[in-house]
């Protein structure tokens, strides 16, 4: 069985587990206070939205994965990673991988993990191929999603607006 929990460099435990309906306010507590720059490629965040993701769990084919350590105040989620899939014959056997790690813990690791981990959750559904979508100046993702098998599929031109300019983006995808 591929490992639920790893140690950070100062031996903090940081736990897997799928995402279910009590994890709202954990949820929600992560995106609310993600800075801007970590939120550029997330539709607008508020309630609303996290209570129709919360809502909508029982529809996923594949629950979003959470990322969880122990802080003084009790379980905190620090992590979220998703497979978005659609399910008609010509997509069904790929899924959009998505993935934040909260800035308090950037760097430290848990996106790696995180990327691995959900590679490993795809192969075990039976899914052939992964895709993503990442701002070509994001050099930090693009080197994750690189180690963990992804290679660049595609560049798109000024895809996004962020900032007060137009982005590239580039499409990253990995056979399984
Ligand atoms: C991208 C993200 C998921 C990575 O997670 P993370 O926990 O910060 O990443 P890790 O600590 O596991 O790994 C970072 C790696 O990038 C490397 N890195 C850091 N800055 C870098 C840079 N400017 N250029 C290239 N590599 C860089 C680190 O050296 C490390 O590599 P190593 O393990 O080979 O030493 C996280 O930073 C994040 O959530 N960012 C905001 C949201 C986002 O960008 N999501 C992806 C959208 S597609």
């Amino acid at each position: 069985m591929y490992p639920q929990s790893f140690s950070l460099d100062d031996g903090t435990t940081v736990r897997f587990k799928e995402e279910t309906s009590e994890d709202l306010e954990s949820v929600w507590g992560l995106y609310s206070t993600l800075s801007v720059e970590s939120r550029k490629t997330l539709p607008p965040i508020n309630r609303n939205l996290i209570e129709l993701w919360s809502r909508s769990l029982p529809n996923y084919a594949f629950k979003p994965v959470l990322v969880s350590v122990d802080e003084r105040g009790g379980e905190r989620i620090i992590g979220r990673a998703s497979l978005t899939h659609d399910a008609s014959p010509a997509s069904k056997h790929r899924a959009e991988f998505g993935i934040v790690v909260h800035d308090d813990y950037q760097g430290r690791g848990v996106g790696s993990n995180l990327s691995l981990f959900m590679v490993h959750v795809a192969r075990s559904k039976g899914l052939r191929k992964l895709t993503l979508d990442v701002f070509a100046d994001n050099q930090r993702a693009i080197h994750v999603f690189e180690a963990c098998g992804y290679i660049k599929e595609g560049l798109f031109p000024d895809h996004y607006w962020f900032r007060g300019r137009f982005h590239d983006v580039i499409r990253m995808g990995q056979a399984l």
